[in-house]
């Protein structure tokens, strides 16, 4: 429940053309001001004048990377609902929300095309990559540990890359499949998976950010090394989840928040990092429990990272199914 001054407030956030159109972006996911500019084809400072009243009434919530801001609804529960409930009576066909929609479909399909141009480059030399950054032996270990010796049905593995993670987790599914977007990627993944003799493995091209069930639906999901390629991690988390069975498990590996811009501007990323508090609340908004975090500092002082395991389990109760 809101005060009269807060909710007037909120309400007079929302009263405006320009900043309805905001929520409407930002109901479909996080974006940064660049990409708003971009889309409303308005001035940056009179688009960060709006989102600045926006936040300020409660409607939504900025989230500080290094030197980008990213901006998303409030949670539910705080003024996030006002905003939805708002935006689920704008009427679809409406023109300037239509325009809205369409340039913002353009954005992420450049971002999409800039990451996959950057794994085309270097899908040969990928693995070298990952090895400056982190303690990739006791992730692995991790990952595996992390089904405890079970073997499931089938595992999913959304960004697979070189099909790395197939491999570490071989003997834990009895069918698994890796998804990428590119092919120079999936070239080294295939070659790589049939020289190790893992006919229970495949890949396939595919766009991770627009998943279709016919998939199949995995006991586990894995998602390493992904999410910060993604402007809106939580939605991406929301997509993952369809193709989840009841009860299923999703095994997330990401850096923790840090502030190494170069990551931005030579690899790619668009997130620096995930902390604790957008993982939970990106979990809890898909309908997913986190069941523990675990974290491994890197072993290289000077330019190191933090990784983190997050491991989350689907809440639907399975006792009945
Ligand atoms: C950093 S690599 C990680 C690869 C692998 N998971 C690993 O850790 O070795 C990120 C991968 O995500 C893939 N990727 C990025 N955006 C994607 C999208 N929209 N759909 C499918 N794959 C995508 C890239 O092609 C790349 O192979």
């Amino acid at each position: 429940m809101r005060g009269l001054n807060d909710l007037v407030g909120m309400l007079k956030a929302a009263g405006e053309s320009t900043r309805l159109r905001l929520l409407a972006l930002l109901a479909e996911g996080d974006h940064s001001v660049k990409d708003l500019t971009e889309i409303l084809g308005q001035s940056q400072p009179r688009v960060s004048r709006h989102l600045k009243l926006l936040a300020d009434a409660g409607l939504i919530r900025r989230y500080a990377e290094g030197a980008w801001a990213y901006y998303g609804l409030a949670p539910a529960g705080e003024g996030g609902d006002l905003a939805r409930w708002l935006i689920d009576r704008l009427d679809p066909s409406d023109a300037a929300y239509r325009g809205d929609r369409t340039r913002q479909a353009e954005i992420r399909a450049v971002q999409q095309a800039e990451a996959a141009a950057y794994f085309a480059k270097v899908a040969e030399s990928w693995d070298l990559l990952k090895t400056l950054h982190v303690p990739e032996a006791a992730v692995e270990a991790a990952v595996l540990g992390a089904l405890g010796g079970r073997q499931v049905d089938l595992v999913i593995d959304l960004g697979t890359g070189t099909g790395r993670m197939l491999e570490v987790l071989a003997s834990a599914y009895k069918r698994g499949i890796g998804l990428d977007s590119s092919r120079e990627m999936l070239a080294v993944a295939r070659a790589r998976l049939a020289s190790a003799g893992l006919a229970h493995a495949q890949v396939r091209l595919a766009d991770i950010a627009d998943l279709d069930a016919d998939i199949g639906l995995a006991d586990v999901i894995v998602i390493h090394q992904v999410l910060h390629y993604f402007d809106d991690p939580g939605r991406m988390l929301a997509q993952a989840r369809k193709l989840l069975k009841p009860g299923g498990e999703v095994l997330i590996v990401d850096f923790a928040p840090h502030d190494l811009e170069f990551l931005r501007s030579d690899h790619a990323h668009r997130r620096l990092g995930l902390s604790q508090g957008q993982m939970q609340g990106w979990a809890d908004a898909a309908g997913l429990d986190v069941r523990s975090a675990q974290e491994f500092p890197s072993h290289n002082q000077d330019r190191g990272l933090t990784v983190c395991l997050w491991h989350l389990g689907d809440r639907t109760n399975t006792d009945k199914a």
